[in-house]
């Protein structure tokens, strides 16, 4: 039960208040107070807006740090600056990659190179987007900062995606049905790459091309 004498010191406190209100005086106070929730309001939501925004777009940012991890992309990459397995002296780096691919524990790659391609990537220069059935492709990527983006149903969007930085050397597999793709996303420098093929490729029927409409 409500304590009356409560209620009146509270009428009291207020009252002063409530007559100021009371006045026509009271008004542009009133107005002022109104449009500064509106602009509290729409500040907030377009703040929240803002922040879901970039959540979206993070995984598009080629600058993102927030990326899948590499065995879902069946990638592995190595420091090619410091002593690392490709880089064993002072020398630089050597590699095998069908060896390095199956060491790595990274399975349904090429195992032998029945046909290989060497080539470069220009800064925002895209390769692949394509899915090869009729072979399993091991990759070498290096130089540049690179986006690589395999297929992959067990990542919610279809695909998995990850970064590979201007002074690592990446070695990855795609299976034979298994889409792939390679973009520079560096200022500057080129992306070098070797795909190795375990057949040759006859027509242009065993591939499905432009399969993200994103790249
Ligand atoms: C690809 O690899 C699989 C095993 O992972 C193998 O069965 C197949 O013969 C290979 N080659 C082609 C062209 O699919
Ligand atoms: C293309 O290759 C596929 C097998 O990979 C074959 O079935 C098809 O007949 C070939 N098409 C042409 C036009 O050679």
């Amino acid at each position: 039960m409500a304590n009356p004498r409560r209620i009146v010191t509270e009428n009291t406190r207020l009252s002063p208040l409530i007559n100021l209100l009371k006045k026509p005086q009271a008004f542009p106070l009133l107005l002022f107070f109104f449009l500064f929730l509106t602009w509290i309001t729409l500040r907030l939501q377009h703040s929240s807006h803002l922040s879901s925004h970039t959540k979206k777009s993070h995984h598009h940012h080629p600058d993102s740090e927030v990326v899948d991890e590499d065995d879902k992309a069946n990638l592995v990459r190595f420091g090619s600056t410091s002593i690392s397995p490709i880089r064993k002296d002072d020398r630089g780096w050597l590699l095998d990659p069908v060896t390095l691919a199956r060491d790595s524990q990274l399975h349904g790659g090429a195992a032998s190179c029945v046909s290989i391609h060497v080539g470069e990537i220009k800064p925002g220069g895209l390769r692949g987007n394509h899915r090869h059935h009729t072979c399993n492709e091991t990759f070498v990527i290096w130089g540049a900062k690179t986006r690589f983006r395999l297929e992959n149903h067990n990542v919610e969007k279809g695909y998995a995606e990850v970064l590979i930085g201007e002074d690592e050397v990446a070695v990855a597999v795609s299976p034979s049905g298994t889409a792939h793709a390679i973009v520079n996303v560096d200022p500057v420098r080129s992306t070098f790459l070797i795909g190795c093929q375990d057949s040759n490729l006859h027509n242009s029927s065993s591939s499905d091309y432009k399969i993200w409409k994103d790249l």
